[in-house]
């Protein structure tokens, strides 16, 4: 059996966010998943993140859990809210407070805290005079990274703006399976672009107050799209601008891409792109994020009725036949070796890290025990395309696997488990799958077996 060793240093990581996991809900401002959560018919079950993994009171443990994995660094999310209750004003003390002591805990057990700014949760009060469709959120959001990088900026090594734009703007604002629940694809353009100005001013914010060591980046869920007929490939070019190309461009100082105004003219004319502010997105940035978990194809036909992608109703998105997991999503690694191949071609060098990369599946909890191969062959086959990129020539620094803990899957709520630690909601006991102690064996040689 050949060996597939990782370079030396190379980053070992888990990653969640703070609405899927923390609960503690009582301690911070509401936020746009409160609301949308709370909404009856939202979520499968009516599951909400009230209580979730209650990490908020077990962060101790779980880090030790982490440690134990031998994780090098830890991917998490602060929440707006427990910052700025109502998204604007002086910060909360006590909320900075938990994250500084997570901070210094997860230095104390040697692991590098990856500090994600926004993943999803706005202020309710944002939402309530416009959220992301309105510009003035964008300053909101720089205000934010300026007090948290002025609390943890001195020990906190790695700093991401937003994660994932596109769902945010595309899932909150044209389908409306996120929160806010909106539905208006000329609203979700603007949000589009007003996240990309709040990374690049967020970025500038930052700048400002971090030391030159720390490095910024953005996370983006990159899509790996292909037509399913060649009919289809005019299709795959538009879904390509607003999957991929919408978000890249403009961040490696491009632009948006023509054929992205063009193709969404009937929605709008981007007349909310103000002079200055393509060269404010592209501000440099240290490291690009990457979050995979299947390919796109796509086809001519009717597409669903509220679609994800503004103006984009001839087009349906189709599973191809093989396996899935158990989201219905295809398992397909060789997306994840396109996706970095391209960035490696089309775009500046900038270093890689793979930042999200998991599935879910019907985990079965028998003699205290989740023999869990479905998902360990899910890793094993990415982490193979990881190894293969490397040397291709991708400038890759590190993987995290999503995720740590099994959590609050948004729209589908609890009944989806991504963890490799399986989470008991009644008793909050954590139990390792078998995917954490292959993992861990994995972070331990620096490698992996080669395919069979
Ligand atoms: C990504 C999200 C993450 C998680 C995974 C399954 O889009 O960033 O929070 O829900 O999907």
């Amino acid at each position: 059996m050949t060996r597939l060793v990782f370079p030396e240093g190379f980053v070992w990581g888990a990653a969640t966010a703070a609405y899927q996991i923390e609960g503690g809900v009582d301690a911070r401002g509401r936020s746009i998943w409160d609301t949308f959560a709370h909404t009856p018919g939202k979520i499968d079950g009516g599951d909400t993140g009230d209580v979730a993994a209650d990490h908020y009171h077990r962060y101790g443990a779980d880090i030790a859990l982490m440690r134990d994995l031998g994780l090098s660094a830890y991917r998490f999310s602060v929440a707006w809210p427990r910052v700025q209750p109502t998204g604007r004003g002086p910060a909360n003390a006590a909320g900075l407070d938990f994250y500084e002591r997570i901070v210094d805990e997860l230095l104390g057990q040697g692991i590098a805290p990856m500090l994600t700014l926004y993943h999803w949760d706005l202020p309710q009060e944002l939402e309530d005079v416009g959220g992301w469709a309105e510009r003035d959120t964008a300053a909101r959001f720089a205000e934010y990274a300026g007090l948290v990088a002025a609390r943890l900026g001195d020990r906190v090594p790695g700093w991401t703006t937003l994660n994932e734009p596109w769902c945010s703007a595309f899932l909150g604002y044209a389908s409306g399976v996120h929160a806010p629940g909106r539905t208006e694809p000329a609203a979700a353009l603007r949000a589009a672009h007003h996240l990309m100005l709040a990374h690049g001013l967020g970025t500038l914010a930052l700048r400002d107050a971090l030391p030159a060591s720390a490095e910024v980046s953005i996370v983006l869920n990159l899509a790996a799209v292909s037509p399913a007929s060649p009919a289809a490939e005019d299709a795959a070019r538009r879904i390509d601008g607003l999957a991929n190309r919408i978000f890249l461009d403009p961040l490696f100082g491009a632009g948006y891409p023509a054929d992205v105004l063009q193709d969404t003219a009937a929605l709008t004319d981007w007349g909310f792109v103000h002079a200055g502010d393509e060269s404010i997105i592209a501000t440099p940035i240290d490291l690009l994020g990457v979050n995979y978990y299947s390919p796109t194809v796509v086809d001519l036909g009717e597409g669903e009725v509220d679609g994800p992608w503004p103006g984009c109703a001839d087009i349906r998105t189709v599973t191809p036949a093989g396996p899935t997991t158990s989201m219905g999503w295809p398992i397909d690694a060789r997306g994840l070796g396109e996706i970095l191949a391209r960035l490696r071609d089309d775009y500046p060098p900038i270093p890689i890290m793979i930042t999200e990369n998991g599935a879910a599946f019907d985990d079965v909890v028998a003699d205290d025990a989740v023999r869990d191969s479905d998902r360990v062959a899910y890793l094993h086959q990415h982490l193979a395309v990881a190894h293969e990129s490397l040397r291709k020539g991708v400038d890759l620094r590190g993987y995290f696997v999503w995720s740590l803990l099994d959590n609050f899957e948004w729209a589908y709520g609890y009944a989806k488990r991504f963890g490799i630690v399986h989470v008991d909601y009644a008793s909050q006991r954590r139990l390792w799958k078998d995917s954490a102690y292959w993992y861990r064996d994995v972070i331990k040689a620096n490698g992996i077996n080669g395919m069979a």
